[in-house]
């Protein structure tokens, strides 16, 4: 990975920090009323160098392409990894996540590609999702008829058409009915996960400070 012309390779490492940042959109329309995303979110925002917003705070009255569009794609360059957290519905994203696919990703890669598109491609990408129903509900021929992976079949296929590399998703099910103690091992271990694929991708990476400038 080219660093910089004129350093040798290892002063530039002491010199940019490895920290590197995690950005969790979280897509639930009512946080307030949430008790198995808000578990999740507390639990991951206390990592280090991550970041959880409250996408439906952020735009009550929902996103534009025009309006919003650059300051969500800058959102993403500025970060090393991306997870999309929301609770299922009717077997699909709420909303407000579908709208954010409209607006940002399409000014990302159909109409500033070359500027915020390309950049953007490489980066990690996580899908962190809740249920209501068990997880046998959820497999083929069940009662949902479909697995979740084939559920979230829209959102690897939009992660691919982006070049973002796919992690396994993690995704809580009967997320309505569990205890309180069944919350805080599910969010224990969602934050491990986290640590894991934080570790275990980019991370030890040295970003490019030319493209990542390039970009804004
Ligand atoms: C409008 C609506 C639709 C829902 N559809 C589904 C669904 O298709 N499958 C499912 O397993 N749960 C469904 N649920 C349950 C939610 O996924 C569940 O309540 C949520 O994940 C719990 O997380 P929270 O405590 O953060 O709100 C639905 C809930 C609502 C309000």
């Amino acid at each position: 990975m080219v660093v910089g012309a004129s350093f040798p390779c290892s002063y530039l490492k002491e010199a940019i920090p490895l920290m590197t940042k995690t950005l969790i959109l979280l897509f639930h329309p009512d946080l307030a009323n949430s008790k198995a995303n808000a578990a999740l979110a507390a639990a991951a925002a206390k990592l280090p160098s991550v970041e959880v917003l409250d996408m439906q705070v952020i735009y009550p009255d929902g996103i534009d392409l025009s309006k919003d569009g650059e300051r969500e794609a800058l959102r993403l360059l500025e970060s090393d990894r991306i997870v999309l957290q929301f609770p299922i519905q009717w077997y699909s994203t709420p909303p407000l996540l579908k709208a954010w696919q409209d607006a940002v990703l399409t000014r990302m890669f159909y109409i500033a590609y070359e500027s915020e598109g390309r950049m953007f491609e490489g980066t990690p990408f996580m899908v962190a999702a809740t249920a209501g129903n068990i997880p046998d509900a959820y497999r083929s021929g069940g009662r949902n008829m479909f697995t979740m992976n084939a559920l979230l079949a829209p959102l690897q296929a939009t992660a691919h058409r982006c070049g973002l590399p796919w992690a396994e998703p993690f995704v809580l099910y009967q997320a309505d009915k569990l205890s309180a103690e069944a919350l805080d091992a599910a969010a224990f271990e969602y934050a491990a996960i986290l640590k894991r694929w934080i570790a275990g991708s980019k991370a030890l990476w040295v970003k490019e400070p030319e493209l990542r400038g390039a970009a804004q």
